[in-house]
């Protein structure tokens, strides 16, 4: 398999990590990989916030509140997963750092917004799969944690600005299994044999 399918196969979802924080040179090297990520007529709509200290603690914090009040009185998660649930809840897990992918909108042009955002979720991909591949894990966040005004204000947003995902990093202190189902299940394919 070549190292692009093994990164994009192997990559996990990472909700535990080590208390380490990640040199500065391996988060430009993330950076720089969503950087690289299409966009509509290579707009390159996105920009990102990293955070860590007093920013993180603050963003968690909202999560953790929101979360502290769904989780006990959600009816469809079994009782013996709300007590790791609402651990997770508090710090997404204790990454030391967060990479917020942000995407400009265009007032009244809802299309050339929409394709931003798009293009902001492929730079999310090649941030995952970077990170990945430099032996960090991440967990794309998102809901009302990314659209809360005080997340908004911890990240210094513009009123143009929003939030495609906010992305924990870190060292991962778990290695989960993956699944996904069959893609022959989801392909349709026509004006072949
Ligand atoms: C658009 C989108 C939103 C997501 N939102 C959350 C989230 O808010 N919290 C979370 O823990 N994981 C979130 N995830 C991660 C998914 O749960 C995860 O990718 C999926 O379960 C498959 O697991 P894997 O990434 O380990 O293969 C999100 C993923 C995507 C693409």
């Amino acid at each position: 398999m070549g190292a692009v399918l093994d990164a994009i196969k192997s990559r996990r979802s990472i909700r535990k990590y080590k208390a380490d924080e990640v040199p500065k040179e391996q988060l430009l090297k993330v950076l720089e990989a969503a950087n690289w990520a299409p966009s509509n007529g290579n707009i390159q709509s996105w920009s990102f916030v990293v955070t860590k200290g007093d920013a993180v603690d603050k963003v968690c914090k909202v999560f953790s509140d929101a979360m502290q009040e769904y989780i006990p009185n959600a009816p469809y998660i079994p009782a013996e997963q709300k007590a790791g649930m609402l651990k997770y809840a508090e710090d997404f897990g204790g990454a030391p750092m967060h990479i917020t992918v942000v995407y400009d909108t265009f007032e009244g042009d809802d299309e050339k917004t929409e394709k931003s955002m798009q293009a902001a979720c492929a730079a999310i991909q090649n941030l995952m799969l970077a990170a990945w591949e430099e032996g960090l894990g991440t967990v794309w966040i998102s809901g009302e944690v990314c659209s809360s005004p005080i997340t908004r204000e911890v990240l210094a947003l513009s009123d143009s600005q929003e939030i495609a995902a906010i992305v924990p990093i870190g060292f991962p202190d778990v290695s989960p299994a993956g699944t996904r189902e069959d893609v022959t299940t989801k392909t349709k394919w026509i004006g072949f044999d």
